[in-house]
């Protein structure tokens, strides 16, 4: 067993640092504050390769591994995790799905593009009543021959405004439940299909959150994903990658927020001497560290599972737990250390507890993953 990583891990990570600071920094303040979308910044790591970071070369990905992706989430997420969520759907939830399931023509069209940054996608599966419970989608993807008409709304989509390409969950028929569901390529502009409201967010404000609606829209059988009826196996396959993917994006937060209390601990003083010789202080970035470190192992450890072929539903589920509640705990933590500084929004801190909120939430909350960590420790 080596815990070290690759020069080319490491230098993924520096690359992905660096892009943090220089780019992501400057005005991650003002456009949390006015939920501005990263939009230059995101074509910047779509040049970059970091918006098809697992896809294969002939599709214009990166061809890297899943461990390279989580690595460059991280970094990402320490510093805006309203970016980092672009680059995790792009990659793990709509390139993933489509380089796996989709057949070579889908690939060609959409996958070439989503994968260089020519465009983004979306993944859209949660409505007003199938959240959680996802089997029971509303929207209908009628069979009419050689087309569907889709019908129904979405929920909090992320790039709900700003994505040209929706990869959207759909019930066919409902006799048959979850086997009776597919998964449709939707294009910007088809006729029908409108972009509601953005949503006005607690956390991650800059990126893109909108309902979606589609009335009657035409959309032809050879952009359905898979066979008849494979939509739910579709968004629960490729849901479990997601996972790793936002977990990746907590243990950033996490260390983002950590980062930012050690640095402050030592210069800031009080009773004298600098905050961080007082006990009650070092103590608590005794935890942080032991937390962020612990959550790192589990993200990795799913990332490998998935490079080595093996099945990391439940690691993926349980990085996506642990890696979220630490989120939560260090996030929190950071604003204490920091005081009254920490309440404002100069510091940082502040935004990054309310950035972490989502990663219990999204891609399955932690209720679901302790579903799914449950059953799977129960059936083996
Ligand atoms: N891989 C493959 N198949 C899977 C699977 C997986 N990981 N999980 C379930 N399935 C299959 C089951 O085997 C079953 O198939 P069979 O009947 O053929 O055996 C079928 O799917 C139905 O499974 P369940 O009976 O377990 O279904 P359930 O109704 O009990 O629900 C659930 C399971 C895990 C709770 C699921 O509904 C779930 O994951 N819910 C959360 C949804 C979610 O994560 N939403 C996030 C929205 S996307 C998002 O947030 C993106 C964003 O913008 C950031």
């Amino acid at each position: 067993m080596d815990f070290s990583l690759s020069e080319e891990h490491q230098m993924i990570r520096q690359a992905a640092r660096d892009f943090a600071q220089n780019e992501l920094l400057p005005g991650v303040i003002e456009r949390d504050e006015t939920q501005t979308f990263p939009k230059e910044q995101i074509k910047k790591l779509g040049e970059l390769g970091f918006l098809g970071m697992m896809t294969d070369p002939k599709y214009n990905g990166s061809g890297m591994d899943t461990l390279s992706y989580v690595i460059a989430m991280e970094e990402l997420s320490k510093v805006d995790a309203s970016a980092s969520v672009v680059v995790s759907v792009n990659n793990s939830l709509v390139c993933w799905g489509l380089e796996t399931f989709g057949n070579e023509e889908q690939k060609q069209k959409y996958l070439t593009r989503l994968a260089s940054g020519e465009v983004i996608g979306a993944f859209c599966l949660s409505e007003p009543e199938a959240g959680s419970d996802a089997t029971s989608q509303k929207t209908t993807a009628i069979d009419k021959g050689d087309h569907y008409i889709l019908n129904g709304t979405k929920n909090w989509i992320t790039n709900g405004g700003t994505a040209d390409i929706y990869l959207v969950i759909a019930q066919t028929d409902k006799e048959k439940g979850h086997k009776g569901i597919n998964a449709l390529i939707v294009e910007k502009g088809m006729e029908g299909f409108e972009i509601g409201p953005k949503e006005n967010k607690l956390g991650i404000r800059g990126s893109d959150t909108h309902s979606l609606i589609f009335n009657d829209v035409k959309v032809p059988k050879e952009n359905r994903i898979g066979e008849d009826g494979f939509g739910f196996k579709f968004a629960m396959k490729t849901l479990s990658g997601g996972r790793i993917g936002i977990a990746a994006q907590a243990l950033g937060i996490a260390a983002g927020a950590y980062d930012l209390a050690l640095k402050y601990s030592k210069q800031r003083k009080a009773f004298g001497t600098e905050i961080a010789n007082h006990q009650a202080i070092a103590f608590k970035l005794a935890d942080m560290h032991t937390q962020i470190e612990a959550a790192r192992h589990l993200v990795y450890k799913a990332a490998w599972e998935k490079d080595k072929g093996k099945n990391y539903d439940l690691s993926g589920a349980m990085a996506k737990l642990y890696a979220s509640q630490v989120a939560m705990d260090v996030t929190v933590e950071a604003v204490q250390i920091h005081g009254g500084n920490g309440y404002v929004k100069d510091y940082h801190v502040e935004r990054l507890m309310r950035d972490a909120k989502i990663t219990q939430i999204y891609e399955g909350t932690s209720e679901i993953q302790k579903i799914v960590i449950s059953r799977s420790i129960l059936r083996n």
